[in-house]
């Protein structure tokens, strides 16, 4: 595994940087202020092909890799956090999942979307399911040659200006046995039963609509089924397997918000005077720029590894470990970055007429969407001890009573 990027891949970078510090910049206060999407930024990444990176040349897409996307959202996110979310979701998650997973139909209609500028919504989320995503309720009932699906999802990113919905729902025959989790594809305007709900007033990301989404009898025909490669009944860890790349991308997100408050911190140190010095004089702001430099260096190296594992050990998505690692690590890495260069900032730092409150803010949700800090330590803690952690009070106790009846099948012997 290599971490020099290539030539190829360092003039990704410089492009994304030159867009990001000039229209993304200069629109960032105003999509935070505004809360409303940001269209002319949309525009930029789709004019510059930093939409649908992903997707494979016979669909139309360049059929870059996930550290080329993900070269872009960090550098979106420095500067504008709803801006890197956007190339985060119109890079990997749904539009992944289809492009590995889709039928011809599929990829062909998704890679039109999404190189036009689409940001995909992917559907998880319940009120009464949140980290408990595979006790998800919405149902798709088999009714002939298509799937009526009702239920409600919450914090759907992009409800409302996505046009592509991947929907993970409880899948039933028509004698209503269950056959276990699957992917339903719709695209908002052409779909009755998709329907629009509250928006939830958030603390950042504000650029961004996260929005109730109800399914009444939201009928989807056959051919829009995103059929999981084990079937319905591995389907949820099919689906869960194809979202460690946005997993990858919300840590990316992250570490580009940390990069852009410590490129800020490091600039106004040299500027701000105390004590007629520049405040970068005192050691204990150094250390706290030190630390910074640490951090940010740690997370991008673990990302990226992450990032690379994709296409190895036969899976086409991320390593479910390392982007689990990844998020955990960069998500929390970044509350503290963007809270130290604020300090740094001091008044000011506080003030809505600088951007470092917009960028603490906008961290704060890393830990918590995604999958949060502490579900995904149990995904890691579950695969680092290779041992099943039922996390339902059944669950547990099932596995209790295995193990009580092999030690004591042991005993016996
Ligand atoms: P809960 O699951 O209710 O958790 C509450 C607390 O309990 C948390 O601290 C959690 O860590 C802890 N907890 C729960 N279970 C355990 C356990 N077994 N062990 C230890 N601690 C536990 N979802 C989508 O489907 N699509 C989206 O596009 C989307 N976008 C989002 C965007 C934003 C800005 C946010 C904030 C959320 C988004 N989500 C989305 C939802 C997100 O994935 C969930 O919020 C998340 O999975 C946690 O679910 P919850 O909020 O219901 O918290
Ligand atoms: N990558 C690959 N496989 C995954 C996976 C992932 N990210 N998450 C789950 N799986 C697999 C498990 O390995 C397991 O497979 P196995 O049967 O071969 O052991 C299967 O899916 C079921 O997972 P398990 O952990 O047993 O499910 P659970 O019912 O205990 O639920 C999760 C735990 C997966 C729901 C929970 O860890 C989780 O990820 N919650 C957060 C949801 C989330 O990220 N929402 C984001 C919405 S945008």
């Amino acid at each position: 595994m290599t971490f020099n990027l290539t030539k190829d891949q360092i003039e990704i970078q410089q492009r994304a940087r030159q867009i990001a510090s000039s229209l993304i910049a200069e629109n960032a206060a105003e999509v935070d202020k505004s809360e409303q999407y940001p269209w002319d930024n949309v525009k930029a990444l789709t004019d510059a092909g930093f939409v649908g990176m992903t997707i494979p040349k016979e669909y139309g897409g360049p059929g870059r890799s996930f550290l080329e996307a993900n070269l872009v959202v960090e550098e979106m996110a420095a500067y504008c956090g709803p801006t890197g979310r956007i190339a985060v979701e119109a890079n990997m998650g749904a539009i992944s999942a289809v492009m590995h997973y889709g039928t011809d139909f599929q990829k062909r209609l998704a890679a039109e979307l999404v190189l036009a500028g689409d940001k995909p919504a992917i559907c998880i989320t319940e009120p009464d399911a949140g980290s408990a995503a595979s006790q998800m309720t919405t149902r798709a009932d088999k009714r002939g040659d298509k799937y009526v699906i009702n239920g409600k999802k919450h914090w759907i990113t992009g409800g409302g200006v996505s046009k592509l919905h991947l929907i993970f729902a409880r899948v039933f025959d028509e004698n209503n046995v269950e056959l276990g989790i699957g992917g339903f594809l719709a695209i908002r305007g052409e779909a009755d039963g998709l329907k629009l709900g509250a928006r939830e007033p958030t603390m950042g990301l504000r650029g961004i609509p996260e929005t109730e989404l109800l399914f009444e009898d939201l009928e989807v025909p056959e051919n829009m089924v995103l059929m999981p490669p084990s079937g319905f009944k591995r389907g949820f860890a099919d689906l869960m397997n194809a979202y460690n790349s946005q997993r990858v991308g919300a840590g990316t997100v992250a570490l580009g918000l940390a990069v852009g408050a410590y490129r800020n911190a490091l600039e106004f140190a040299k500027e701000r005077e105390q004590f007629g010095r520049p405040i970068a004089e005192f050691q204990g702001l150094q250390w706290m720029l030190a630390d910074m430099s640490v951090q940010i260096e740690a997370a991008r190296s673990l990302l990226h590894k992450a990032a690379l594992s994709a296409g190895q050990n036969g899976s086409p998505f991320p390593d479910p470990t390392l982007a689990a690692q990844g998020k955990i690590f960069t998500s929390e890495m970044a509350l503290k970055v963007t809270n130290d260069a604020l300090q740094m900032f001091g008044a000011r730092g506080y003030s809505r007429n600088y951007p470092m409150e917009r960028l603490a803010r906008d961290a704060r949700m890393f830990t918590i969407g995604g999958g949060t800090a502490q579900i995904l330590r149990t995904v890691v803690a579950s695969r680092i001890l290779e041992m099943k952690l039922p996390q339902t009070r059944e669950g547990f106790l099932q596995m209790a009573e295995r193990e009580a009846s092999k030690k004591a099948l042991q005993a016996a012997e």
